[in-house]
């Protein structure tokens, strides 16, 4: 195995044979990850991985050289095991590879694909439900909640996954000179309440009402109506920041705004919200469109969007109040008006 994977993995499911296909299924993963890893880590001297292939994935994003590799690798890996339906963010329909395989695998192959070319963290992340018999998209049109393993690598400084199967998050981290992924913290929570938030700003003026109060009422710091100063960190790969929040808090949010195509915002239900949710609850956070619990939400399109904010408790019940109370705090006071004293 290239995964030491804990004990207490995947207690949780009583069916033996599911379970041994569910963890060959996993270290399957881990060859993939480690074989992208070491594409990523090649930069500059592999030619062209961040090079636009000319195409548009499913979602209608621009397809790198790393994003079509990567997806490649992974379904090499996944034939090998009982996996019986792949779907990926980078195709339009489900791939079936052994279709008494009670195993299915929905992948981001490469989430953050803008940043190849910057040396800056990216990953791929991974959604693992149990086969419905004979139905490919069934076995995917489902809610998040019914996820068998959720996680995500992270290919920067360390390569790492972070995974959950439903009893906790645990932090796996690739060692070089093995090359096996050895457990290096086995209940990985979140802390509480840091005043922190990550978005991409340069689309304020799209936000809606909620999301447009809730920022500024961050910026305002302690002589705004929240009392507190935020700090801000965007890096603008899922992964890296889901990984931050895991490890120091904070929130994370991607909305749905007024653009044309982005009224659920960016990120999709299947590849990214999905897992991304298991492991931040099971690390002790939240994570919703805004005001709804996102692992309840249902799934009728592989490639469905969803507005997305995760992690704190605190920081995410706090933006889902001003969802659901559009007057929230009578922050929209004189004061904090467009016009009012504390604007410039
Ligand atoms: O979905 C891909 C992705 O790169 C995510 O990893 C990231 O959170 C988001 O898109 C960044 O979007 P934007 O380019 O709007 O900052």
């Amino acid at each position: 195995m290239t995964i030491h994977l804990s004990r207490r993995f995947a207690g949780n499911i009583p069916d033996a044979d599911l379970k041994a296909a569910l963890c060959s299924t996993i270290d399957a993963l881990c060859i993939a990850a480690i074989e992208i890893s070491d594409l990523c880590a090649l930069g500059p001297l592999a030619e062209g991985l961040g090079a636009i292939t000319g195409d548009e994935n499913a979602d209608g994003d621009t397809q790198k050289e790393l994003d079509v590799q990567s997806d490649e690798i992974i379904k090499r890996l996944l034939q090998k095991v009982p996996v019986a339906y792949y779907a990926s963010e980078e195709e339009e329909g489900v791939n079936t590879f052994d279709p008494s395989g009670p195993i299915s695998v929905a992948a981001d192959p490469l989430d953050g694909s803008s940043n190849i070319d910057t040396n800056v963290s990216i990953g791929t992340i991974f959604s693992i439900y149990q086969t419905v018999s004979g139905k490919p998209e069934a076995s995917f049109f489902r809610r998040g909640e019914e996820q068998l393993v959720g996680g995500f690598f992270v290919y920067g400084p360390q390569t790492t996954l972070i995974m959950t199967a439903g009893d906790g998050v645990e932090l796996y981290a690739l060692d070089p000179k093995s090359r096996e992924f050895v457990l290096a913290d086995p209940e990985v929570r979140l802390v509480e309440n840091k005043c922190e938030y990550g978005i991409n700003a340069s689309n304020s003026r799209h936000w809606l009402r909620p999301i447009r109060n809730f920022i500024e009422d961050c910026m305002a710091g302690t002589t705004g109506p929240l009392h507190a100063d935020y700090n801000m960190r965007w890096v603008g790969s899922l992964v890296a920041d889901a990984s931050r929040i895991l490890s120091r808090g904070g929130l994370f949010l991607y909305p749905g705004d007024g653009r044309k195509g982005y009224e659920n915002g960016r990120l999709r239900q299947l590849y990214e919200a999905n897992p991304v949710s298991f492991v931040i609850e099971q690390a002790g956070g939240s994570a919703t469109d805004g005001s709804k619990r996102i692992l309840d939400q249902s799934l009728n399109d592989l490639h469905q969007r969803v507005p997305f904010v995760f992690g704190s408790k605190e920081q995410v019940r706090l933006v889902a109040r001003y969802h659901d109370r559009p007057g929230f705090l009578g922050s929209r006071a004189p004061l904090f008006s467009p016009r009012g004293l504390f604007r410039t």
